[in-house]
């Protein structure tokens, strides 16, 4: 089975962490989103996947080469400017020549896709969607099925008055080579909003696959965080329970005896936490970081080599690569792109998004 991965979107609800890498390439648990997603996919035995991207392509290709390093066998076809969800599988047409899986690389799901492709099979279908639950529905696309799934009606962010099921497209499709002749070349085109619409005018056999398996869109600042919670409590089946709620610390780290850490808490290679400094989890540090003494960090995650001087307090925010946060500053629910120096003393508006390279003084 062939897989393309979505990741070449402008990830603009993202920035300002997504200035300067794709958004798969944001680390989750230390690690690159997309690692995750190419780990579960070998997990269920889709070892040739191709990544569909656009911008920012070379910390991508850097990472992963050509993905022997990981167990898989990944191509790379790269859209001159984005084409859209459509286009870019399109773009990938010379990669796929039998039933193949696409899906939007910012999902993080346990989805069990290898009975997704069964159910594809046996119902002779031209595309599978996987369907997910949601509490509110309207700001949603949603997707009616009959009592055999067949796919009846797509129903794009809806009144409440006309809510009929609260499934939405989980943005993982199975689908057959001959979708592709719906899709013009080199167009921007929207699977969601153009292609499936379009087969089901025409009659072709489109399947919904409701699951009720742990799914999130980490698109957003706060889904982001939410990731980090729910996978640092045990809510995916992937992780749990070998982080649940625990304390990991990597290599070559140094934590100070009086330091006060409580989890889930994962620290990376090559840290040092100071005397009396405390981490409340969920807490996420990244390799090479250095946190002072008697520094405070409440449920946040703070990328590589960072560091945070002594008396810094630090809740609720996402903090970049190389950033450095100087003694007595204070920063709550805000976003710090990388390379952002925060001067002494200085209280950030709490949400505060910085741009990368900034430097924050304190207000005269
Ligand atoms: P936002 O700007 O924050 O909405 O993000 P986005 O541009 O990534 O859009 P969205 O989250 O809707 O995209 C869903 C998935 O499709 C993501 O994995 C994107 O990387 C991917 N995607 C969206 N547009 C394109 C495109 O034009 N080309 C490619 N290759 N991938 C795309």
């Amino acid at each position: 089975m062939q897989a393309v991965i979505l990741v070449g979107g402008q990830a603009t609800r993202l920035l300002p962490l997504t200035c300067n890498i794709p958004k798969v390439m944001v680390p989750v648990l230390n690690i690159p989103f997309l690692e995750h997603v190419i780990r579960y996919l070998k997990e269920h035995q889709i070892k040739h996947i191709t990544l569909a991207h656009s911008r920012l392509t070379q910390p991508i290709e850097s990472y992963f080469g050509d993905g022997s390093q990981f167990g898989v066998r990944l191509s790379y076809a790269v859209e001159d400017t984005p084409l859209g969800t459509a286009g870019a599988v399109k773009n990938a047409e010379r990669y796929l020549d039998e039933t193949f899986l696409a899906l939007n690389g910012d999902i993080f799901t346990d989805l069990d896709i290898t009975a997704m492709i069964a159910s594809h099979l046996e119902r002779k279908a031209k595309a599978t969607i996987a369907l997910t639950p949601v509490d509110d529905p309207t700001s949603y696309g949603l997707i009616e099925t009959n009592a055999q799934g067949r796919v009846t009606r797509f129903l794009e962010k809806p009144k409440w008055s006309q809510v009929t099921t609260n499934m939405i497209n989980a943005g993982t499709y199975v689908l057959e080579p001959e979708v592709l002749a719906y899709i013009p070349p080199q167009t921007k085109v929207s699977i969601e909003r153009e292609v499936f619409p379009l087969l089901l005018d025409q009659g072709e056999p489109i399947y919904g696959y409701p699951s009720s398996a742990y799914w999130i869109d980490m698109g957003t600042p706060e889904k982001y965080l939410q990731l980090h919670r729910d996978l640092l409590s045990g809510k995916s089946s992937q992780y749990a329970p070998a982080l649940s709620g625990e304390v990991v610390i990597g290599g070559q780290s140094r934590i100070h005896p009086t330091a006060q850490i409580k989890g889930p808490v994962m620290i990376g290679d090559n840290c040092t936490i100071g005397r009396n400094a405390r981490l409340t989890g969920p807490v996420v540090i990244g390799a090479g970081c250095t946190i002072l003494e008697d520094t405070v960090i409440e449920e946040s995650i703070i990328w590589r080599n960072v560091q945070l001087g002594q008396h810094v307090n630090l809740r609720n925010s996402i903090i970049a690569d190389n950033c450095c946060l100087n003694a007595d500053s204070t920063i709550e629910d805000s976003i710090l792109g990388d390379n952002v120096t925060v001067a002494s003393g200085c209280k950030l508006e709490p949400g505060s998004k910085i741009w990368p390279g900034t430097t924050v003084e304190p207000k005269t």
